[in-house]
């Protein structure tokens, strides 16, 4: 049997959306990328969306907005220390340095506790990430960021379909970011997408990620129909507002292909969520048995972890390393993905920073013992079946008892 990571389903209705863009050749942003965004607004519950090229684009453009609104170039932006490494890219490649604040090792999130030590002058915003899915503590981060006049902007990479105290993760900041990668659960196959309740930070964002120009349109009639723009000539004396660029900007479109497959891929969402939650939940339930050797996240009353992915994490007593697991599980058809690592002291990227290593203990720990396994709807019962006998006989093949 195998276990693939990831998968990705082009819909009948994707291909003949496809399929009339390579007709009409109307293919860089227009009418279908219009037409994702009021989706995925209307899913998540909030009034803007505002699509870009990739999860690390929608995270750079979030706080890019910030430019806008006081922040200034070398401003501090907080982040967990544990992340996918394009959380901490997306801080510096939008002007601000990252400080990092350590995970809690049971949720793999921020850690609440220690955020207001890291808060300096120069702190303009918040970056929670919901890692794996499992919402971030947002009651205590928003209450922090309140008292400190902080900006909150989710990284909802993972968070498809992740629901805090009722409410979806996503709308629970100023702004969020979410990836609309191939491994994701609603996908444009590379895509991204950043969603606010706020009109002025949309149209920030429509201008930053078209090189910073002026039109802020959520549809623009040039692109879209080859149609005369009644705005271009406007602007001022000799201008054309399409060359008036009024800050610094990105060049970072989804393009209608794109938006094809991601508009399909909405069609199924509630079949794909329940089947991945489903997935999930029962690895979560069935994983119980290998403690005190291995441990999962665990979902907790006020929420629905999103169903990105399993996390498995080698626990401090176990006899045998993380490496030797995940090789076991490959060799076995289960594909493994590591659980990222501690930005600032295992991402040597990050060395300038000049953070040391046992600075981010927990982070740390996650990024040398936690793997990551796929739960998407093409797996089912028989499948988490097959995960649960493998890590099973994972550990009798080193002489270790489980409840299996
Ligand atoms: C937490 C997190 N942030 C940001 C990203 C970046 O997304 P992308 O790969 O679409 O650029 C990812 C990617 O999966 C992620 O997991």
């Amino acid at each position: 049997m195998k276990i693939p990571f990831g998968t990705i389903a082009v819909t009948p209705g994707s291909r003949r959306l496809i399929n009339e863009a390579l007709d009409t050749l109307k293919l860089s942003s227009g009418r279908l990328v219009r037409e994702f965004e009021s989706k995925f607004a209307a899913l998540t519950g909030t009034k803007e969306a505002v699509a870009v090229s990739t999860g690390t684009d929608a995270d750079i453009l979030a706080l890019a907005v910030l430019h806008d609104f006081g922040a200034k170039r070398g401003d501090e932006v907080i982040v967990p220390a544990l992340s996918f490494v394009a959380t901490g890219n997306a801080v510096l490649h939008a002007g601000f340095r990252p400080v990092f604040v350590d995970v809690e090792r049971h949720t793999l999130n921020i850690d609440p506790k220690k955020i207001e030590r890291a808060i300096t002058k120069r702190t303009r915003a918040i970056m929670p990430v919901h890692l794996m899915g499992k919402p971030a503590d947002m009651d205590a981060v928003n209450r922090i960021a309140k008292k400190h006049g902080l900006y909150v902007v989710e990284d909802a990479a993972e968070a498809h379909g992740a629901v805090y105290k009722g409410r979806n993760a996503g709308t629970l900041g100023d702004m969020a970011a979410y990836s609309t990668y191939i491994a994701h659960i609603i996908t444009t196959i590379e895509g991204g997408i950043v969603t606010t309740d706020r009109g002025d930070f949309a149209e920030v964002l429509r201008s930053l990620r078209s090189h910073g120009r002026a039109c802020k349109c959520r549809v623009c009639v040039v692109n879209a129909a080859g149609a005369f723009c009644d705005k271009r000539f406007r602007h001022g004396e000799g201008s054309d507002i399409r060359f008036v660029f009024e800050r610094i900007g990105y060049s970072c479109k989804m393009n209608e292909l794109e938006a094809a497959v991601g508009i399909g891929s909405m069609d199924n969402y509630r079949r794909i969520i329940a089947r991945r939650r489903s997935n999930l939940l029962s690895m979560i339930k069935k994983f119980d048995r290998f403690s005190p050797w291995l441990y999962t996240i665990k979902e907790e009353k006020h929420e629905k972890i999103g169903p990105h992915a399993f996390a498995i994490i080698r626990s401090p007593k176990a006899p045998f390393t993380r490496n030797e697991l995940g090789v076991y599980l490959e060799r076995a058809g289960i594909e493994t993905r590591h659980l990222f690592s501690s930005m600032p002291t295992q991402c040597p990227g990050f060395a300038f920073l000049g953070y040391k290593k046992g600075q981010f203990p927990e982070a740390e720990y996650v990024g040398d013992n936690g793997l990551h396994i796929g739960v998407h709807q093409d797996l089912g019962p028989r499948h988490v079946a097959y995960f649960i006998k493998t890590v099973a006989e994972f550990l009798r093949s080193k002489g270790l008892k489980s409840r299996y």
